[in-house]
């Protein structure tokens, strides 16, 4: 087997990779990458891969570390991807994963960044050193260098809520606190770096932190499985998204595909969709206006710090490079577009992401109303980081229901325990959901029960409904057309027959692309009509409460 070589990524020179080389030996260039001896390794490796524990270091030997005693190790890598539920029923797209980056160590896909590097550090004798970050990568670094014994110095822009300064802070690292923007938080540090004779990780520039993010590529197709028929290749995805900062993780992820397209591994390469915040959108904006040299934003007008990069420099040609070669694209959203899809995920799906990541799938649900993702494709989203209590103002006021108790007495207690909470009952209103699939009835119930106080009652079908509606009429009747037995148009029939029951509001929620001769039969009987996989869950709790009210 070849041993990994260094390539310079401008003039393509091929050097020694006996030691870790900042710049191109022939022109300079301080962007340097590792190349490996593929074909041997696609041989002798599949196997071996699948009996080490499922982790990034599974994939050691397409990793730039000359000996694995320097890895320092917390389980970073190997988290799950796991199929959305409720939040894929809604946007009427089944194949939508989630690779759960939060179940680091530190809570981020940046734990195996910092894994990667430290262990670099580690292994080149490092003993201090600094990194300009936007939160995430001061607190997964200042982890692993307390692990590694490795003194770090930390520059935050004033921007990172203090939570996530103290817990930087927490691991011991000497926090620098910039009041300015992260580009101005970048510059301090390198001079910071430069004047003590300290080593500077290089962010985007640093081999180790580029080629950590291979591992978010390579363990997203082994998870997908092999193809059916595809002689033992891996399934691939259609599309990658992630919301972008620097760039680091889409780059160093691409890299990864393109590597198991190398040692055909996978039959195809995916389409990355790179997403950014409006307030903080230089890349976005030079893509859509087609140009090469991106836009600089001086004055990032964002709540969500970890994306305020405003200067891409070299990540936004290498990334639009991307594109033009495999397809994809790029996207904003805005803060309150995050923070709504931050909701979504949490109440919908129970992942409860940070805003920054949240951006990742504000950029999905755009992306498919857009129609540029198509229903049919596999789309993994990067879900890159944990949410903290620090997320402050998100939930508004009314989030928890305060039951008064009342004084206490000789009897017994409970009894005012029970009458707070039956009082709590009383302000409830009673949906009739009639569905029979499953997973849309699901979805009808999870919507309800996250966005206000209802009581939610289900039929598979509407004979069933109808008995239930006898028993004890609804406030509202969330309806299905097409069901078995008894389907939507004859329960509306039955229903317009009876005076009381008559009056009570239907929404229809169907699959089925109606007729004129439909259309024509529901008028006058229902009050609104939504098409499934084409609603959020805001427009149905919306008009849930117009008609209730
Ligand atoms: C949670 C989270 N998401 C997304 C990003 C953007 O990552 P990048 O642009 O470095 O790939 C970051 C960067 O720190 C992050 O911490
Ligand atoms: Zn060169």
């Amino acid at each position: 087997m070849r041993e990994p070589y260094l390539l310079c990524l401008r003039c393509g020179e091929q050097s020694s990779y006996t030691r870790m080389l900042n710049n191109c030996p022939v022109c300079g260039y301080d962007m340097l990458d590792v190349r490996y001896d593929y074909s041997a390794i696609a041989q002798e490796l599949l196997s071996t891969w699948a009996q080490r524990p499922f982790s990034m270091w599974r994939y050691r030997e397409l990793l730039p570390l000359r000996n694995t005693a320097n890895i320092v190790s917390m389980g970073e890598g190997g988290t799950p991807l796991v199929q959305s539920v409720n939040m894929g029923t809604m946007l009427g797209h089944d194949q939508i994963y989630v690779k759960d980056e939060r179940q680091g160590p530190t809570g981020s896909f940046k734990d195996r960044q910092a894994s990667l590097a430290i262990s670099a550090m580690k292994e080149a004798g490092i003993m201090e050193a600094v990194v300009a970050s936007t939160g995430n990568v001061a607190i997964s670094y200042s982890a692993y260098c307390a692990r590694a014994g490795i003194k770090l110095w930390g520059f935050l822009t004033s921007m990172v809520p203090a939570d996530k300064m103290r817990e930087v802070a927490l691991y011991g690292t000497e926090v620098v606190k910039i009041t300015g923007t992260y580009d101005q938080c970048k510059e301090v540090a390198a001079s910071f770096a430069q004047h003590r004779g300290l080593f500077l990780d290089k962010g985007l520039r640093s081999i180790a932190a580029r080629q950590s993010m291979k591992t978010l590529a390579f363990e997203v197709c082994e998870q997908l499985g092999l193809l059916k028929d595809g002689y033992g290749k891996w399934r691939a995805p259609d599309w990658y998204i992630q919301a972008v900062s620097g760039g680091m993780g889409p780059i160093g992820t691409f890299r990864g595909f393109e590597e198991l397209y190398e040692m055909g591994l996978i039959d195809r390469m995916p389409k990355v969709a790179v997403i950014q915040v409006e307030g903080c959108a230089p890349m976005v904006t030079s893509f859509k206006a087609n140009k090469e040299i991106p836009d600089v934003v001086t004055a990032p007008n964002t709540h969500i710090a970890t994306l305020a990069t405003g200067s891409p420099g070299i990540a936004y040609s290498q990334l639009r490079q991307i594109i033009q070669k495999y397809g994809g694209t790029m996207e904003s959203v805005s803060d309150q577009e995050s923070f709504r899809a931050m909701h979504v995920m949490a109440k919908m799906d129970g992942i409860s992401v940070e805003p920054a990541t949240a951006a990742a799938f504000a950029g999905l649900f755009k992306l498919i109303g857009l129609q540029v993702i198509h229903r049919d494709e596999i789309v993994v989203v990067n879900c890159s980081g944990h949410t903290f209590p620090v997320e402050k103002e998100l939930l508004g006021d009314e989030w928890t229901h305060d039951v008064e108790m009342p004084e206490p007495t000789t009897s017994a207690p409970q009894e005012g325990i029970l009458s707070a909470l039956e009082r709590l009952d009383d302000r409830m209103r009673d949906i009739l959901i009639m569905d029979d699939t499953p997973e849309a009835s699901r979805l009808l119930r999870r919507i309800l029960q996250a966005y206000g106080s209802f009581n939610v009652r289900e039929a598979e079908n509407g004979r069933i409904g109808l008995e239930m509606v006898y028993q004890r009429p609804p406030d509202l009747i969330l309806l299905d057309l097409m069901m078995p037995e008894m389907d939507g148009f004859a329960v509306l029939d039955t229903l317009k027959t009876d005076k009381e029951l008559s009056k009570i509001p239907v929404i229809v929620v169907t699959a089925k692309e109606l007729t004129a001769i439909e259309k024509q039969r529901l008028s006058g009987k229902v009050q609104s009509l939504m098409q499934k996989g084409a609603f959020s869950d805001q427009d149905i709790v919306d008009k849930m409460v117009e008609m209730l009210n």
